[in-house]
């Protein structure tokens, strides 16, 4: 694997321009366009309560993406996870693992009781990856990204705050 760390994207980072640009480049490639944050992502990370991470490989300051998760935190009892991507040469080696690892302990550090995604039941990585760090399925919501693509909503629950 290569080195990596995982990153904090800070609102205020002179990194934000490059980690967004080659974040949108990923999204673009990865997410069909209705699944895709590619237009939004300055947006949405603008917002006060939300946050991103991304895996920086050869870092040293000039590092690149590897992966991303975006993290939003609406209500103080409750998280969500609002993306996870890794780039299709850095699959398999743990950097997802370790991006979803990395959320779920800041939105535990936000004291919600509860963090909450969803997920197309035929992205079989990302369940097993979900499931494996124990987010269980809550129920199926029909048509939630296209009329014949369907998501599961899926949910961590904190033992105690
Ligand atoms: C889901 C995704 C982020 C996983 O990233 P990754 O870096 O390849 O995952 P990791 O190497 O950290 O694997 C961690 C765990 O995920 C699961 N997993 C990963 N790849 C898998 C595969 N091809 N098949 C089944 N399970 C898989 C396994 O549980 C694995 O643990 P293990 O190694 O102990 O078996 C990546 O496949 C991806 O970007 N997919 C496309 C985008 C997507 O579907 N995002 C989620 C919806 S928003």
């Amino acid at each position: 694997m290569a080195r990596f760390v995982v990153v904090e994207l800070e609102r205020n980072s002179p990194k934000w321009t490059k980690v967004i640009d080659e974040i949108v480049r990923i999204e673009k490639k990865i997410f069909p366009k209705h699944e895709s944050l590619a237009r939004s992502f300055d947006e949405e990370l603008k917002k006060r309560n939300s946050g991103l991470l991304f895996s920086e490989v050869d870092g040293d300051g000039d590092g690149h993406v590897a992966g991303y998760v975006m993290y939003s935190w609406p209500s103080s009892l409750c998280a969500s996870i609002t993306k996870l991507a890794v780039k299709e040469n850095f699959r398999g080696q743990g950097y997802g693992e370790e991006l979803l690892k990395a959320a779920i302990e800041k939105c535990r550090t936000r004291r919600v009781h509860r963090i909450s995604l969803h997920v197309d039941p035929l992205r079989t990585p990302a369940m097993t990856l979900y499931k494996k760090l124990g987010f269980q399925v809550d129920n199926l919501i029909e048509g939630y990204y296209a009329p014949d693509r369907h998501a599961y909503r899926m949910y961590l629950d904190f033992e105690s705050n």
